[in-house]
């Protein structure tokens, strides 16, 4: 956050104080109305400034970690794993009208919950997909960039990295962010399917380049 957020937001929790102070003023000495304690109104607006936060934080921190995953504008993505779209709303705004993403979940009701942000307002470049994502049915060598996060650990590794490298174009990048699983049971298992190497790392988040030869799987 720079330094004129900083400010804009302590301007705002000033005028959030100072209205609670006064209201909870007017309604106990002009209108004598049951008003509560003043650490009550106190406690809401630092709840909602906290929930603000909250928000501001995990949609820009996700944001980021989009971009350094490689995400660009005028990319075909797949968000495999999406869940009910934390990632893919914000993908879909990086890549813009020029790109696509692809949301493919095996959990119906995490594709519908993708499928209603759409429909209220969300981005229109998704296509929302429920798949496996061993089998997403999507076309050979077709897709810039796959992003699963939080997921990997779920799936059937090996079936999902043959996938993988089946529709991601030659130089195709497969992001992975995963903290469930050990990493040197992930780099091990990718090691072994022998059809993606590592080429950048940045905390949990681990990139991933097709070998040339993509026919030498385990
Ligand atoms: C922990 S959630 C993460 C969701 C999302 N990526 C996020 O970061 O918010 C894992 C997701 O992987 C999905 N999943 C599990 N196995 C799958 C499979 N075989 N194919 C596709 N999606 C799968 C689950 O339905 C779930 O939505």
């Amino acid at each position: 956050m720079n330094i004129q957020t900083v400010h804009w937001v302590l301007i705002g929790i000033g005028i959030l104080l100072l209205l609670a102070i006064l209201s909870y003023l007017v309604l106990k000495y002009i209108y004598h109305k049951p008003t509560g304690s003043i650490w009550l109104y106190l406690f809401m607006i630092f709840m909602f400034w906290m929930w603000i936060f909250t928000i501001y934080e995990t949609s820009s921190k996700r944001r980021e970690k989009l971009k350094k995953a490689g995400v660009k504008e005028g990319q075909v993505i797949v968000d495999l794993g999406c869940g009910p779209g934390r990632f893919t709303i914000l993908a879909a705004r990086i890549v813009g009208p020029e790109g696509k993403v692809c949301a493919l979940d095996i959990h119906p009701l995490h594709t519908a919950i993708v499928a209603a942000r759409i429909a209220i307002g969300g981005p229109k470049n998704i296509s929302v997909m429920h798949a496996d994502c061993c089998a997403t049915g999507l076309p050979d060598k077709a897709i810039d960039l796959i992003f699963i996060n939080d997921a990997f650990h779920e799936f059937d590794k090996v079936g999902c990295l043959k996938e993988a490298a089946r529709i991601l174009k030659a130089d195709g990048i497969l992001a992975i962010d995963e903290h469930e699983m050990k990493e040197s049971k992930l780099l091990n298992v990718v090691a072994e399917v022998n059809l993606f190497s590592l080429a950048e790392k940045d905390k949990r988040l681990y990139k991933f380049r097709k070998l040339v030869d993509e026919g030498k799987s385990a």
